[in-house]
């Protein structure tokens, strides 16, 4: 794989916990595999005061604590190319201290003029920075590229999305914002194309004629822990749906793009954001079922409720589970219902996407117990990544019975690589300026178009119920309802946690 360009990658927000749980550790995972550029460094910003050392020292615990760290000499080395600025982000004056410190750093290590600057703040603060950076001039490139990361949430609803689409394009030019869904950097969500587009027997089914409906799951067995004041001002749908559920969606209902380079596929996703049927109003308390937490018993420990965790109001009306059914208006799916369903405190961590096949039109074999000869095929993103298809076959011995059999590939079976975490991919990428899987702003301004009305009919009709789940089961039950059709379900891929223990079931 080629290495980047020299650069120096400022991180406003350092002091924050993603610098320290996935940005720090990910770059030194490059870093082992000799993925960084020659001459490198990172430049944290934020307000809290510290220096290059009590930076360096903070991120080798980051390091340690949630990543792999080798021998001392790579890490101390690695560890070398840190620094650190403390500046008044909402004061423009302050940026000439950024200035003076990029240009020390490239005096010291030859690192150049090719700056990423990574938005890891409050969300309030994205409009502001970009704008000041430009006032000093740090996004002009012709001394070197400048580039911009901006993490998620981008936007609250359209509105939000709209303006600060708006307020960054003043500045910046599109090529140079890259706007972070770490899904999109998951191994699994980039094999769907490679499933989809480079084998020839999936694609001719993969249509309105074969499928019958198509299920997108997110699960979380983890609560909202310390983040109570961040999750309130935003929910499932916010959190999970906009953003990282509608990408896995984009990549599993596109048309072939033309080519594989980065505006080929955006080009794609954002046809299938605008060919999403807009939910109408009275249809959303039916098509779109919201929960929350309750607090439980598990094996005899107390589960707590949402509304009992740090930084939730106790009457909070916040969903921790959302389930949607939706419809992408198009000649390759018309008619064919999409289920997306997310939500914490569920029995088990599984995020996966299940094809449904039609049945067959004629069913032989009436007696056979367990089949109902609809295939599946089962994209597991995370964990135990693979792909699983479903079929009948027959039970040796008299008579025909057919019972449902697993193909099933595991990704660990392929390579004994570790699978590399989405951030060291989504960075690097970034590095060599590959913004193929980063959302591009109108696709974020069509899949905002899509939820908005949702989370206006929830904040605003006080008829539309939220659903109470006790934590640990797969949500209110009152979602079942959502999946028409004779025997179907929503796949479990892990039966409750609360009742019947932990067992699993493929
Ligand atoms: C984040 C959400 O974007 O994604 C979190 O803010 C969620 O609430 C996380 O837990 C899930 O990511 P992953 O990679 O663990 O599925």
């Amino acid at each position: 794989m080629k290495r980047p360009d020299n650069l120096v990658l400022v991180i406003f927000g350092a002091s924050g916990d993603l610098t320290k749980r996935k940005l720090i550790p990910e770059l030194y995972e490059l870093e082992k595999q000799n993925l960084l550029p020659e001459h490198f460094a990172v430049l944290g910003i934020s307000r809290t005061k510290m220096n290059d050392e009590d930076f360096r020292t903070k991120m080798e615990e980051g390091i340690k604590t949630f990543g792999e760290a080798t021998d001392e000499t790579t890490l101390k080395a690695f560890l070398g190319k840190l620094f650190y600025q403390s500046i008044e982000i909402s004061s423009q004056m302050e940026y000439s201290k950024i200035h003076e410190r990029l240009q020390q750093i490239h005096e010291q290590l030859n690192t150049g003029f090719n700056f990423i600057f990574y938005l890891s703040t409050p969300p309030n603060l994205y409009p502001v920075i970009p704008q000041f950076l430009a006032a000093h001039h740090l996004n002009d490139q012709t001394k070197g590229w400048r580039r911009l990361i901006v993490e998620k949430p981008f936007g609250y609803d359209l509105k939000s999305a709209l303006e600060l689409n708006k307020s960054l394009l003043k500045d910046w030019h599109e090529d140079q914002i890259y706007r972070i869904d770490h899904y999109l950097g998951k191994e699994t969500v980039q094999n769907v194309l490679v499933t989809r587009f480079s084998n020839g027997i999936f694609e001719p089914l993969w249509n309105r004629n074969y499928v019958h409906h198509v299920e997108i799951t997110a699960s979380e067995s983890i609560g909202v822990e310390m983040r109570g004041g961040y999750y309130e001002g935003s929910g499932a749908l916010r959190d999970m749906v906009q953003n990282h559920l509608l990408q896995v969606l984009g990549m599993i209902a596109m048309e072939p793009p033309t080519s594989f380079d980065s505006n080929s596929i955006r080009n794609e996703t954002l046809k299938v954001f605008q060919s999403l049927r807009p939910m109408k109003q009275g249809d959303i308390v039916n098509n779109a079922i919201r929960g929350q937490y309750m607090a439980s018993k598990f094996r005899g420990e107390k589960m707590f409720g949402y509304r009992e965790e740090v930084g939730v109001d106790p009457n909070s009306r916040t969903e921790t589970f959302a389930a949607i059914k939706l419809f992408v208006d198009n000649w390759r799916w018309g008619g064919v219902p999409f289920y997306i369903r997310t939500g914490k405190r569920l029995p088990t961590r599984v995020s996966e996407v299940v094809i449904h096949f039609k049945p067959t039109p004629h069913y032989l074999f009436s007696t056979s117990k367990n089949n109902n000869s609809a295939n599946q095929l089962v994209i597991r993103i995370q964990p135990d990544e693979g792909i699983l298809l479903k079929f009948g076959m027959k039970v040796p011995g008299q008579g025909f019975d057919v019972q449902t059999v697993n193909m099933d590939f595991h990704y660990s079976d392929l390579s004994n690589e570790k699978i590399p975490d989405a951030y060291a991919r989504l960075l690097h990428d970034c590095m060599l300026g590959d913004s193929t899987l980063y959302s591009r702003g109108d696709a974020v301004e069509a899949a905002w178009k899509f939820i908005s009305p949702i989370l206006d009919a929830w904040k605003n009709d006080h008829e539309i119920p939220i659903y109470g789940y006790p934590a640990g089961t797969w949500g209110p039950e009152v979602a079942d309802s959502l999946i028409e059709g004779e025997g179907y379900t929503w796949r479990y891929p892990c039966k409750n946690l609360v009742d019947d223990g932990l067992y699993c079931e493929l």
